[in-house]
């Protein structure tokens, strides 16, 4: 199984354009979140979150955890090409986010935050925005005027 994991984040990564070391991949305490992470974003985004600016991937600890402050924010990190286009199912997704979120950003969480359902997810889903750029934008453009600022990379 740790063979079949470091295989598949060394093909993720390589489909991600980047050379990478070996990845720090648990298997005894590992949830099956944690391990979607590993096996369908860490190849961008490094098992750490930090992403790479050579390859524009945002880093997500000091940033990502803003974007549940607006509605747009939560639905966008929902709609982003590698969420909406994963083969995880929208239940998979709610998880996964819900484990990504405290673990790579605790500290911008609003302490109001409310978990992905599933239900939250395919409804974001089912909305394809055309300019992913552009939105991300506003919605941070939005957030700085209240004092929260979202990664620039
Ligand atoms: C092929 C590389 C790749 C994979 C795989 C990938 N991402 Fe990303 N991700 C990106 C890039 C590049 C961006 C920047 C926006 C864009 O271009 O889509 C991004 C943006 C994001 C963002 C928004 C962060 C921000 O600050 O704008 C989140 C959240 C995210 N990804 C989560 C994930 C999760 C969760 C997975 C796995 C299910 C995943 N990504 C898989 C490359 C990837």
């Amino acid at each position: 199984m740790r063979k079949l994991l470091q295989a598949i984040a060394a093909v993720a990564a390589i489909a991600c354009g980047m050379a990478q070391a070996e990845p720090s991949i648990q298997t005894a305490s590992t949830s099956p979140a944690e391990l979607d992470y590993l096996q369908q974003c860490s190849g961008c985004h490094q098992a750490d979150g930090s992403g790479s600016a050579t390859n524009r991937v945002p880093p997500l600890p000091g940033s990502v955890g803003h974007f549940l402050r607006s509605a747009a924010g939560r639905a966008f990190l929902v709609q982003v090409g590698g969420v909406a286009q994963s083969p995880l199912s929208d239940a998979a997704i709610a998880a996964l986010l819900n484990w990504l979120l405290p673990t790579f950003d605790a500290a911008n969480l609003p302490a109001s935050f409310t978990p992905f359902s599933a239900a939250e997810v395919a409804a974001a889903r089912a909305h394809r925005p055309g300019d992913i750029a552009a939105l991300r934008e506003s919605i941070a453009t939005s957030l700085a005027a209240d004092g929260h600022r979202v990664a620039r990379y």
